[in-house]
């Protein structure tokens, strides 16, 4: 795998300012059931994303943006969302869990931990 440098946003004085401080991509791929890799939206993607974006918007947290995604390629360890331009990856299951991930990275800029994944996180058994 190529590790590529790039500049952090800001580092670049000729970029604009960030257009959303805070992109979260969520995924709602949906592969036939049975698939050996599962997908996100068996396990509930689609209704905790449709709650996140629901609540960013009551909250109305300015230049955070909540979209959909197609497959992030870490379908077993599902659901999964990424935030930009941090490149911070979360794996969550309930409405608690996107409540932390809200209140703590979007609002107080702070990454829940618990929930992140790490660039070679596996399943226990795989
Ligand atoms: S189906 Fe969500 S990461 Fe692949």
């Amino acid at each position: 795998m190529t590790d590529v440098k790039m500049e952090r946003p800001g580092d670049n004085k000729a970029d604009e300012p960030l257009f959303y401080t805070k992109h979260v991509f969520c995924c709602l791929n949906e592969r036939p059931a049975g698939h050996p890799r599962g997908c996100c939206k068996e396990k509930g993607a689609e209704a905790l994303r449709n709650y996140m974006k629901k609540k960013v918007g009551d909250l109305k947290l300015d230049k955070v943006r909540i979209n959909q995604a197609l497959c992030l390629d870490r379908c077993e360890l599902g659901p999964n969302l990424v935030i930009y331009p941090e490149g911070t990856w979360y794996t969550f299951k309930s409405e608690a869990d996107i409540d932390e991930i809200i209140k703590s990275h979007l609002i107080d800029g702070k990454r829940v931990t618990r929930l992140m994944l790490k660039v070679d996180q596996k399943l226990p058994n795989a």
